[in-house]
């Protein structure tokens, strides 16, 4: 018999085993990439996942750290610039439905349909954040925002 699980219990899940990748321990950008490689893997909608890193050597700039999927133009971000750069100002998860209706968005390749940015947050800090994108329109919401939050939460420390 088939067993059909609900987005959330699927969420629930791959939560756990993101919390278990981040507390195994090692280098921090093997971790990032180890949990871009699980939830591009396993959620079907996933089709880029990456982390973007506050520069602590430039003024108000992100540059790309690990990711999975098709290489990007934007290897460095200001602040303000883009749903990623928006987020690094705001601090707040940023859910796109549809890129194409949004006027400060920077494009990394024509298939790209919605997106979300969740920050990671040391406090009152802003230090990095998770971004992905989906070729499929309003791919992402609230159980993709509580997940990613719990995840980034959890990361927050190796920064
Ligand atoms: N779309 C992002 C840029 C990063 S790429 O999606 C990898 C933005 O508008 O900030």
């Amino acid at each position: 018999m088939a067993i059909i699980q609900s987005k959330k219990e699927q969420f629930d899940t791959l939560t756990e085993r993101c919390i278990q990748i981040i507390r195994a321990g090692g280098q921090r950008d093997d971790i990032l990439h180890k949990i871009c490689v699980l939830l591009e893997r396993e959620i079907e909608v996933y089709d880029w996942v990456g982390f973007y890193i506050a520069d602590p050597n430039a003024e108000r700039e992100l540059y790309l750290g690990p990711y999975v999927g098709e290489a990007t133009d934007h290897t460095r971000i200001p602040f303000g610039k883009g749903i990623c750069g928006q987020v690094a100002e705001s601090h707040q998860t940023f859910i796109v439905d549809d890129v194409h209706q949004q006027d400060n968005y920077l494009s990394c390749n024509i298939h790209v349909k919605s997106e979300i940015v969740v920050p990671v947050m040391q406090g009152d800090a802003f230090v990095a954040q998770i971004d992905i994108d989906s070729h499929t329109v309003s791919a992402m919401d609230d159980t993709d925002q509580k997940m990613l939050e719990t995840i980034c939460r959890e990361l927050a420390p190796l920064f």
